[in-house]
């Protein structure tokens, strides 16, 4: 009897154990971590940023180029790199997706390091990766990037129809982030964080200068000195492709001007304007206003990290991609 129930002790004790490691292995597998590819694939990081730093310094442009890439990449499906799968009726079609591009350069990197370590590194990594490096050519901050993403295998237009967008009202951009699970705060480090650098096309102000909400005339939030500027820059039905400065006065570094130009009136595209609309957000702003700008740059690569691990796949989910382009 005694011995029948000690059997039964110990078969639950090691059910236990088992279920605890198992857990354990499950909490594990589902996390990025720094440093993943430091066994099997020691050089991924330099060879990436060694491929930004050179097509940053042919073109300081690119640095822009590669930061939206990871915002349209981790806003669909999470960061699995389903943006760069080209497929008929692809992500790539959606209207919030256009003018997104850097794909020739993580393809770059991604024929690099399947030279050195194939089937290792996936191209949602070095999207991320590229996406630091970037950052820090144009003067931005440093910061750690937990690696380990799997790539995915789906890409469709129609799963890619609810990314924010330029005209949306401020509560929409708010809940589009939230339901991504990043916060106000997140929403305004990275939206004027990534906006303190690059360019819009004239498209996208077509709205905000000609017929905001509906009314036949411009954005009454749009400083007057501002105003004209704008409009003599995207002229009503002048070319829509002509670019602007996203941050007015000081598009090629990373700083925090673009905080003093929102709270002005100065922010160029309408998402960035609707910031100070909200009472939260524009409670926010203030704060960075006040605050050295060594702790928005901070706060900012936080919430890159943070926007970093939106629905990602790892451990056994997805692939690693060979080709950027196709799916194994
Ligand atoms: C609130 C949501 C956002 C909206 C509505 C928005 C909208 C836009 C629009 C309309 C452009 C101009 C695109 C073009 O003309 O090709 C743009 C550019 C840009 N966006 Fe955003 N954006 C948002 C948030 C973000 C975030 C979170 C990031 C990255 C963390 C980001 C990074 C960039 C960058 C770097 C550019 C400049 C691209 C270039 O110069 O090629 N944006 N954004």
């Amino acid at each position: 009897m005694l011995v029948t129930y000690n059997l039964k002790a110990f078969a639950f004790a090691v059910t236990v154990i088992m279920t605890a490691s198992l857990l354990r292995c499950v909490s594990v597998v589902g996390q990025l971590r720094v440093g993943f590819y430091a066994k099997t694939c020691p050089s991924a990081e330099s060879i990436i940023r060694k491929v930004v730093q050179d097509s940053t310094a042919d073109d300081p442009k690119i640095a822009a180029v590669l930061l939206r890439l990871q915002f349209h990449d981790c806003f669909v499906q999470g960061c699995d790199a389903s943006i760069l799968i080209s497929t008929e009726h692809g992500e790539i079609e959606a209207g919030g997706n256009l003018g997104v591009g850097g794909f020739e350069i993580v393809e770059d990197a991604k024929t690099q390091l399947e030279g050195v370590c194939p089937g290792v590194v996936s191209c949602a990594d070095i999207v991320a990766l590229a996406a630091r490096d970037a950052v820090l050519s144009v003067q931005g901050p440093f910061y750690e990037v937990p690696t380990g993403r799997r790539d995915g295998r789906i890409s469709s237009v129609s799963l890619a129809e609810n990314l924010p967008e330029v005209d949306d009202p401020i509560d929409i951009l708010k809940s589009k982030f939230n339901n991504k699970g990043l916060s106000d705060t997140d929403l305004v480090l990275l939206s004027a964080g990534a906006h303190t650098i690059g360019l819009t096309a004239c498209f996208f102000m077509q709205t905000r200068l000609y017929n905001f909400n509906s009314s036949g005339g411009s954005d009454p939030a749009i400083n007057p000195e501002l105003l004209p500027q704008l409009q003599a820059k995207c002229p009503l039905g002048g070319d829509v492709n002509v670019k602007i400065p996203l941050d007015w006065g000081s598009e090629l570094t990373f700083d925090d001007q673009i905080l003093r130009n929102i709270k002005n009136g100065f922010g160029v595209i309408a998402s960035d304007a609707r910031l100070y609309d909200d009472d939260n957000t524009r409670r926010i702003i203030d704060s960075y206003v006040g605050l050295a700008s060594a702790d928005f740059m901070a706060d900012f690569a936080g919430a890159m990290v943070k926007m970093g691990n939106i629905d990602v796949k790892t451990g056994l989910e997805g692939e690693i991609r060979r080709d950027c382009r196709r799916v194994n």
